[in-house]
């Protein structure tokens, strides 16, 4: 591992001229498969620094602004570690009903508050389209944690950077993606499946009819040319899967409630069920779970969520350090 000053991904000073320098990071859609490998060498090289030193001053003295009008755990601590392991420091603003929200602030106000005193800010909303709008109102880049049901591209690109460190980069084209479980409101399958069609896989979704894969998203993957296919069991996809992508049901997104019930519980992965599946694949979880995957799978070298969860930090220290000119 080269150390920082030697590294191609890591230079001492700021490079206003670096192709992600002071960009958002709104939808997958803005990445080439060019793009992700730069992504995942960046997120490697931060691996091996954690690894090695732990800490270090890439980011000293800028700020991020982490702000959640949703729950999170992952996705708002992992950004927090990201930000203080590149030597950075975090305004923490999850609980908006303690900020100027709860007032009746818009959103755009609140973005152009927290850009005064950040260098970048982590946005996550329960509104589709939300990131845009705080991109567009603010100068400082604004990196979507979750957009509603619209789009969760640093999840994406975090579980394809998971694949490729567990599978293989190599062994990516080919490769049979089978999305489980709540496929009309899970944001991190609508942005898997549109970054995993810069690759040549195959994808199936199983799901209940009413928590089909958006066509939207299924139109778009289709013109790149990816074989998709919909199931409603997961017996006849499991033993040519490779990657098994298992989501909550999304509770929280539903209208109807008696519609949750009717649909929660459809799946559940365990011992028993995986015994179909291939000895060579993983199963990943964006997670929180909520028992999709019985505990007594964890212990299965196969099971690759908490691992997933891991990656997740390095990939998220590249794009900080990306958009502030330091990669
Ligand atoms: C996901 C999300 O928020 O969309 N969680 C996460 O960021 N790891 C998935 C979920 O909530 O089910």
């Amino acid at each position: 591992m080269p150390t920082q000053s030697q590294s191609p991904y890591l230079p001492f000073g700021e490079n206003k001229t670096a192709p992600w320098y002071g960009k958002d990071i709104l939808s997958v859609k803005q990445f080439t498969r060019d793009d992700l490998g730069y992504v995942f060498g960046v997120a490697h090289e931060m691996r091996g620094m954690v690894e090695r030193v732990g800490t270090f001053d890439l980011l000293k003295g800028k700020i991020l602004a982490n702000l959640f009008y949703e729950p999170s755990t992952r996705t708002s601590s992992s950004f927090t570690a990201a930000m203080e392991r590149l030597g950075g420091s975090v305004i923490p603003i999850s609980e908006v009903k303690y900020s100027s929200v709860s007032k009746g602030e818009s959103l755009p106000d609140t973005i152009r508050t927290l850009e005064c005193y950040a260098d970048v800010i982590v946005l996550r909303h329960p509104e589709t389209g939300s990131a845009a709008i705080a991109a567009k109102a603010a100068k400082k880049p604004v990196i979507n944690a979750g957009d509603g049901v619209g789009e969760h591209p640093t999840q994406a690109l975090l579980d394809t950077f998971t694949i490729f460190e567990e599978l293989g980069e190599g062994q990516i084209d080919g490769m049979t993606v089978t999305m489980l479980g709540d496929l009309k409101y899970g944001r991190t399958v609508h942005s898997l499946a549109r970054l995993l069609s810069l690759y040549n896989v195959k994808i199936n979704y199983v799901s209940p009819e009413i928590l089909r894969m958006p066509q939207e998203v299924m139109d778009e993957v289709a013109a790149k040319g990816i074989p998709q296919a919909e199931y409603s069991t997961l017996a006849e996809v499991l033993p040519q899967t490779d990657v098994l992508y298992v989501t909550r049901v999304q509770k929280e997104r539903f209208e109807n409630p008696e519609d949750y019930e009717m649909v929660k519980g459809a799946y559940v992965i365990d011992p028993e069920i995986m015994k179909a599946a291939k000895q060579e694949m993983i199963v990943m979880h964006p997670l929180p779970r909520v028992g999709e995957i019985s505990p007594e799978f964890d212990d299965d070298p196969r099971a690759a969520y908490f691992r997933q969860m891991e990656y997740g930090l390095y990939v998220r220290m590249a794009l900080l350090a990306m958009v502030l000119g330091k990669a």
